[in-house]
């Protein structure tokens, strides 16, 4: 077993990666001196497949337990999600008492996370995330949201877990494709470094692609390294160093949007770095070669990106309601160097234009 630590400005949290993790749990609501009634919000894949451990693993307390099983997807990021839950947790007196217990892929964390945030004005989680997507991102870091009209993650609260256990057994039911979701945010990591862990990838993509566990394990691990070191630097992207995790994603989002949520984060995440680079190449932040090798690694994996012909028009539309807008103008994380990534630039419509028709041009 690997342990990381974030630290944050209430209390430090660990997270937990390894082979039989989950198995920690009692011990971990134990030292963590938690509530011992547990409020379980659960995928239902997930239910299926692991019930008897879940259930072995909270068993032991004896006291009340509620499984809400939830299938999850972008579409159920909701408020009309929330109210399900709120109203269950209150029919079922859940009181301040209550430890909310996340287990599932990124759109359940998200929400749990949201509903533990403001449940009584607030109640302890537990992320336990089943998916590469939500094992190397969202389940590190505290953002919890739901999505309202046409935008993704418009409302949301920043609330840290208790801990985070990235049990690998769960990650073996995961069908590939989902796996190949997850890549968008691995492909992200290895461009806030030196380039040594992009060069790996580079050398290694098809163990990613086979659903190698051994190498995937390997992946995760240093992926949460990263992303807890930055949340310990940055816990609420005040200073600004989170927001190198938004690498790719303004545009990411509007590819998200524009497909009615179709295309999965992790994939939109794929082509949103292929935009952000060549965006970075038009404000001449980086050379030709450059380029060149930075969009080598995210078009290993065109062939399962399936990005739809979409109108530059619309996704600049979208990207202005991007939560990250502010004056009015487009903010971009955009790339100098492997580990230089630079944040809050903005960039004139006609050079988004030209971003997203290269993008176009490589993906479709
Ligand atoms: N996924 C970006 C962040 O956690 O800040």
């Amino acid at each position: 077993m690997k342990k990381l630590t974030v630290k944050t400005a209430l209390d430090n949290y660990p997270v937990l990666i390894g082979v039989d993790v989950f198995n920690f749990l009692p011990q971990l609501i134990e030292e963590r001196n938690l509530p011992k009634r547990f409020f379980v919000i659960v995928d239902e894949n997930v239910f299926k497949h692991f019930s008897s451990i879940i259930n072995k693993n909270l068993n032991p307390f004896g006291t009340k337990i509620s499984f809400i099983i939830l299938k999850a997807s972008e579409k159920s990021k909701s408020l009309k999600t929330l109210q399900r839950l709120y109203t269950i947790l209150s029919e079922k007196n859940f009181g301040r008492d209550t430890l909310i217990v996340a287990i599932g892929g990124g759109t359940l964390g998200d929400i749990a996370g949201f509903a533990a945030s403001t449940y009584m004005r607030g109640v302890p989680l537990i992320h336990i995330p089943t998916t590469l997507l939500s094992c190397v991102d969202s389940s590190i870091g505290g953002k919890t949201a739901v999505n309202f009209k046409d935008a993704k993650n418009l409302i949301g609260t920043f609330y840290q877990p208790e801990a985070v256990l990235i049990d690998l057994n769960f990650l073996e039911t995961v069908p590939r494709k989902e796996i190949i979701s997850g890549l968008g945010e691995v492909v992200k990591y290895s461009y806030l470094t030196n380039g040594d862990f992009y060069e790996e990838l580079l050398s290694k993509s098809n163990k990613l692609i086979k659903k190698d566990l051994d190498y995937l394990s390997r992946v995760i691990y240093e992926c949460a390294k990263i992303k807890a070191a930055v949340i310990s630097k940055d816990e609420k992207e005040i200073s600004g160093v989170r927001k190198i995790l938004n690498f790719g994603h303004t545009f990411a989002h509007a590819f998200e949007s524009n497909s009615s949520y179709k295309i999965s984060h992790g994939k939109a995440v794929l082509a949103g770095i292929i935009s952000a680079i060549y965006l970075s190449r038009k404000k001449e932040l980086i050379s030709d070669n450059q380029l060149k090798r930075m969009v080598e690694l995210p078009l290993k994996f065109k062939s399962f990106i399936n990005l739809k012909d979409f109108d530059e028009k619309k996704l600049f539309n979208l990207m202005s309601y991007d939560k990250k807008r502010k004056d009015e103008k487009i903010k971009f994380v955009l790339i100098k160097n492997f580990g230089e990534i630079l944040v809050d630039l903005e960039a004139q419509r006609k050079e988004i234009h030209c971003a997203l028709k290269k993008t176009r041009e490589v993906l479709i």
